[in-house]
């Protein structure tokens, strides 16, 4: 029976997808990658570009612009849902590749809810992906956590008093989408004395990785979309 799968693909070292992903993906029949915007590539896809054949499988980049307001997403997500489910009862296999992990703040979450809710009769299968969490404490030599020690995960767009407690409360604070509110998130730190315990990772995995102690320089600067920080007490 064909299915719907989401393939979690690493951070982006092709080396880094799991054998299973890899294997889903030469063998389906299309591969849906996503994009931000329609004359962007698709990062996901450069990362699995060698393993797919195309004069044998079929891609579709889909558009899903990044917007604050989740409603104007909707038909977007609506779409990707209706045409899989399309091409899966045609009997096509369809993969949808996420960077990182497919259950961690990946677009493909919200196809996955409506795929449920609205194709009970098509079958999904989420494989999992190296985080570019995992991925980016390793390539800062920054353990996430040992011990009793307790790590928070947030997206940065968490602001204020919110973010203040999250900082004070855990041993370990990880931010990601961190790139539009980094000179907030900087003050803050000043002001908690923590501005020389986080490390900035951009790109973790691919050939432009870059990783940052000195946070003070990316002040002013404009920061990539695809970069976190990890705070580490
Ligand atoms: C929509 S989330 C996707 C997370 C992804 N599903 C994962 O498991 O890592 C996008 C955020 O993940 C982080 N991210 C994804 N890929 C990254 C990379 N290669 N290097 C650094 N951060 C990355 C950034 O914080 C970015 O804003």
């Amino acid at each position: 029976m064909a299915k719907v799968y989401a393939l979690g693909v690493g951070p982006g070292d092709p080396e880094l997808l799991t054998r299973k992903a890899e294997r889903i993906l030469r063998e389906a029949s299309v591969i849906c990658a996503p994009s931000a915007n329609p004359t962007d590539s698709s990062y996901a896809l450069s990362i699995v570009e060698e393993f797919i054949d195309r004069s044998r499988q079929e891609i579709i980049v889909q558009t899903f612009p990044m917007k604050k307001e989740q409603k104007e997403l909707e038909p977007f997500w609506e779409n990707a849902a209706d045409e899989a489910a399309e091409l899966v009862r045609q009997g096509r296999d369809v993969a949808f590749i996420t960077i990182g992990d497919p259950f961690l703040y990946s677009t493909f979450l919200y196809i996955y809810r409506l795929l449920l809710d609205r194709y009970p009769d098509v079958q999904v299968e989420v494989v999992p992906g190296i985080t570019s969490i995992n991925a980016a404490a390793i390539a800062a030599g920054v353990p996430l956590a040992a011990a009793s020690e307790r790590v928070a995960i947030i997206p940065a767009i968490f602001e204020g008093e919110d973010l203040r407690r999250v900082l004070l409360d855990f041993d370990t604070i990880v931010l990601m989408k961190v790139n539009r509110v980094f000179h907030k998130v900087y003050a803050l730190l000043q002001e908690l004395g923590l501005e020389k315990k986080g490390v900035f990772i951009r790109r973790v995995g691919s050939a432009e990785e870059e990783v940052v102690f000195d946070l003070e320089t990316l002040l002013g600067k404009k920061l990539d979309y695809l970069s976190l920080l990890i705070v580490k007490k």
